[in-house]
């Protein structure tokens, strides 16, 4: 498939917008610098914190970071769950939610098993999906607009 183009110039902090690529859903989320920094604090509930499982499937070298992204404040991966394939939903508000961990900050939850996913894609320990949200192959034409694929 063709890459595709993505203008995120309009998109708010806390908006996240979809653009489809190869037939996937691509999800670019807008984190404010708060979310962005408490990331780390969640490592030590998470599968593979540091993405480390099948880089190359799931993070490219640019995204292996904190913050799993180009732009720290910019997250762009697929959303489709790894676990069987569902689509996660957004639960992008902060604060206490059912079956979701006491320090949620926001992310992704699959309908389908429960997965959960924090606000860089990565999944929480001890659910059915094993691997984080994969970050497709990207980088910027410009400061707002986005290459993907
Ligand atoms: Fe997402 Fe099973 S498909 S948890």
């Amino acid at each position: 498939g063709a890459p595709v183009e993505a203008d995120i110039g309009a998109l708010q902090v806390g908006e996240k917008m979809t653009v489809e690529w190869r037939g996937k859903p691509v999800w670019i989320l807008k984190r404010s610098p708060a979310q962005v920094a408490e990331l780390p604090k969640l490592d030590p509930l998470l599968a593979d914190p540091q993405s480390k499982r099948n880089p190359d499937e799931f993070t490219p070298a640019y995204a292996r970071n904190d913050h799993r992204s180009i732009k720290p404040e910019i997250l762009v991966v697929v959303g489709i769950c790894t676990h069987l394939g569902c689509s996660p939903v957004d639960r992008l508000q902060p604060g206490p939610q059912a079956s979701l961990p006491d320090n949620w900050e926001g992310g992704f939850l699959c309908p389908c098993h429960g997965s959960t996913f924090d606000l860089a894609g990565r999944v929480f320990k001890n659910k059915p999906a094993p691997d984080n949200l994969p970050v497709p192959p990207h980088m910027y034409l410009s400061d707002t607009r986005l290459l993907i694929g």
